[in-house]
């Protein structure tokens, strides 16, 4: 099975992965994971996508195509697969449906997380990551059992440099300007499912499941 979640930056793409990844086995590819990855191994990539992230800009759709289906090829053939913040443009969109294509596979399900702007950047800047896990903490919304650190790993929590606000609203300008627009094109496709994302962690992970319980069902 390979699921698409798409969404704002900030809306919980991150947090809900993580349920389907411990909860239906899936493995969860993160495009800012891969690319915050890139930088820290400091690879010509991560190098090049740099300046884009800092200022809340898109890395251009050439590297991040040729990232992504890599990835995508190390991950065991029969493992289902969640894809978390790619594709993010059309272009992408369609080289990501090119690739599979190739390879006889499709997309199953877009579960479209929608959460207003002005929630949003509280959600952003109280947030804090582990740089070990990855696992996305919030200072009110979502705290960890031990203050400023990982539950899972220990690991201590950081802020990531592009969650700041000035950043964040770049962030939300470019999600509105470039990625928004694939809501209509898997719309199209018949395989977009919404997700009200304006409500407690819980209740936005009991609607998932019940989704995704109904496509293993089909
Ligand atoms: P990326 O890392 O993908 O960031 P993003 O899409 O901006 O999304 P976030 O990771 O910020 O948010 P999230 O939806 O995962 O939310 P989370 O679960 O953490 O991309 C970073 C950069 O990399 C991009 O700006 C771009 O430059 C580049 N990039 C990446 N992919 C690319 C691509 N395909 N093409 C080109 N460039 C690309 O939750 C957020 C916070 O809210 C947390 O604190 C959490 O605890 C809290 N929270 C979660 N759910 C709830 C809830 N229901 N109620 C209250 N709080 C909640
Ligand atoms: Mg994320």
């Amino acid at each position: 099975m390979i699921i698409i979640f798409l969404g704002p930056p900030g809306a919980g793409k991150g947090t809900q992965c993580k349920v389907l990844v411990d909860r239906y086995r899936l493995r969860h590819l993160s495009s800012g994971d891969c690319l915050r990855r890139e930088r820290e191994n400091d690879t010509d990539l991560g190098r090049r996508a740099q300046s884009f992230m800092d200022s809340g800009r898109l890395v251009p759709d050439e590297l991040i195509v040729s990232m992504m289906i890599k990835e995508m090829e190390n991950v065991n053939g029969k493992a289902g697969l969640v894809l978390d913040g790619f594709p993010r443009t059309l272009g992408q969109a369609r080289e990501l449906d090119k690739a599979l294509r190739q390879v006889g596979k499709k997309i199953d399900a877009v579960l479209n997380l929608q959460v207003d702007d002005k929630e949003l950047e509280q959600r952003i800047t109280g947030r804090r990551s582990c740089p070990a896990c990855g696992a996305a903490y919030h200072i009110t919304f979502n705290r960890p059992q031990k203050e400023g650190l990982c539950d899972s790993d220990g690991a201590a929590l950081v802020q990531r440099s592009d969650d700041t606000r000035g950043v964040v609203r770049q962030r939300i300008k470019t999600y509105h300007q470039q990625t928004a627009p694939l809501i209509a094109y898997y719309k199209q496709k018949n395989i977009l499912h919404q997700l009200d994302g304006n409500t407690e962690i819980e209740k936005v992970t009991a609607q998932m499941c019940r989704l995704v319980d109904q496509l293993a069902v089909d």
